[in-house]
């Protein structure tokens, strides 16, 4: 086991990179939905108390466990135990299934880039007929799955790094430009109503508080990057007296504060042209190019939407990817290069092939679930939350909450006030509630 020679070039870069690969669809697709149908505020709460009591700690543990070992994910895990290298594992097999399904939405953004420009198929209808297309989706997969390639064999300061900081700002700037213009839309206060009223009557009863709990949780992680071994092997290649804690927060405020832009970007702008917004994958592609198509200006804004979510999904996706090829780059003598684009090559195998299970070939399924969902369902409810889970036991329990603080103060250079709040979230609190979250929605089947 070497140490990584590869580090990142400066504060800025890193956070760039580790808030690039927090912010994604996730953020973009996802949140402004999920917190509109689960009571609005009342989700937002929760969410924020789930981002302290299980972002803030898992997040901080893994970058402590990267930067302390210095290694890929399984590694990293195994320096701290030699038995726990499984830990880091379910990373890599996450991040592989997460990228399965990744790629193929980054490729339907690329297609949607190129039909702002054209005008072409901005109908609601247009999204079940192209996806069911055969080849060209499988296409578009393609070119995502290049570019993400490319930009990781570039190296961690000269690719990822690099790629992050110019992609990461422009989104931002972007997104915050969309947003005003979508608060300034007549009737966009609806919006806003939908977003952010509490609506107390989605939490009758214990099993409604519950759900929206679930979803809250679900989503921390999901956002985050939790589990998967990304925030692990970026932590590698962290120089020794950066600042775990700071670089922590500062990235859960950005991916919160970029999740609450988006809700405030596309849901006025559903509402003030008089449309519900669909959850999931129909809000990006099918109710958003209507709204565009009737608005002033729209195809330019599309274009440029749909620029942003994909630069949203490469910084995420070269995240994933780097998971994987770190640890491949260790086990094989291959270089950097080879690495990825052996990698790529499966992730687009797999890829190609949920990709024809959402459309052209429904065959393509475990039991009634098509691959596409198989692959998402495994990463997103069931290798994520156990990676998380056993990221807790690694720390809290293995390593042990003394050597963890001293990692995390830099050998006591720095002050590390929340000791006690960390010890006691990552030993007992979060373990408690993935398990919570696990059992739950694996036995839902949602
Ligand atoms: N956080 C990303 C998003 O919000 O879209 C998704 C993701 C990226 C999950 C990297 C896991 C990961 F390791």
């Amino acid at each position: 086991m070497t140490n990584n020679k590869e580090q990142w070039s400066s504060r800025f870069g890193f956070i760039m990179a580790a808030a690039g690969s927090a912010i994604g669809l996730g953020n973009l697709w996802k949140f402004p939905y999920i917190t509109g149908t689960n009571g609005g505020a009342v989700f937002l709460l929760l969410y924020i108390v789930f981002l302290v009591l299980l972002g803030i700690p898992i997040l901080l543990s893994e970058l402590s466990i990267g930067r302390f070992a210095g290694m890929n994910a399984i590694d990293s895990c195994k320096k701290i135990d030699s038995k726990w290298g499984f830990a880091g594992a379910f990373g890599i097999a996450g991040a592989f299934g997460v990228m399965s399904s990744y790629c193929v939405v980054g490729g339907w953004v690329i297609r949607y880039i190129i039909n702002s420009v054209t005008d072409a198929g901005m109908s609601a209808d247009y999204f079940s007929e192209f996806s069911s297309r055969g080849l060209e989706p499988i296409l578009w997969t393609l070119v995502f799955m290049a570019i993400t390639c490319f930009i990781v064999t570039g190296g961690v300061a000269k690719g990822i790094e690099r790629v992050s900081s110019i992609l990461l700002p422009i989104l931002i700037v972007f997104l915050l430009g969309i947003m005003i213009y979508s608060l300034t839309l007549p009737n966009a206060i609806e919006g806003v109503k939908f977003f952010l009223v509490p609506d107390f009557s989605e939490i009758e009863g214990f099993s409604g508080f519950m759900r929206i709990a679930l979803n809250a949780m679900g989503q921390v992680f999901f956002s985050l990057s939790l589990g998967m071994g990304t925030l692990i092997t970026y932590g590698s290649y962290l120089p020794k007296e950066s600042r775990l804690l700071q670089s922590t927060v500062t990235v859960v405020v950005m991916d919160t504060v970029i999740a609450l832009a988006a809700g405030f970007a596309i849901l006025p702008a559903v509402f003030s042209f008089g449309l519900e917004p669909g959850g999931g994958f129909g809000l990006i592609f099918q109710t958003l190019p209507v709204v565009f198509s009737r608005m002033n200006g729209g195809t330019f804004i599309s274009a440029i939407f749909f620029v942003l979510v994909l630069f949203a999904a490469l910084t995420s996706s070269i995240s994933l990817l780097e998971v994987i090829v770190a640890w491949v780059c260790t086990k094989t003598k291959l270089t950097r290069t080879w690495a990825a684009i052996i990698v790529s090559a499966l992730i687009f195998a797999a890829g190609s092939l949920a990709s024809l299970s959402v459309g052209a070939v429904p065959q393509l399924s475990v039991g009634d679930v098509p691959l596409f969902n198989f692959f998402t369902f495994m990463s997103d409810k069931v290798i994520m939350p156990l990676g998380g889970f056993f990221i807790c036991l690694l720390t809290g329990w293995i390593w042990g909450i003394p050597n963890a603080s001293e990692e995390i103060s830099n050998s006591g250079k720095l002050k590390f006030r929340a000791r006690k709040l960390f010890s006691v979230t990552v030993r007992y609190i979060a373990p408690a509630l993935i398990a919570v979250i696990f059992v739950t929605s694996v036995f839902s089947g949602e």
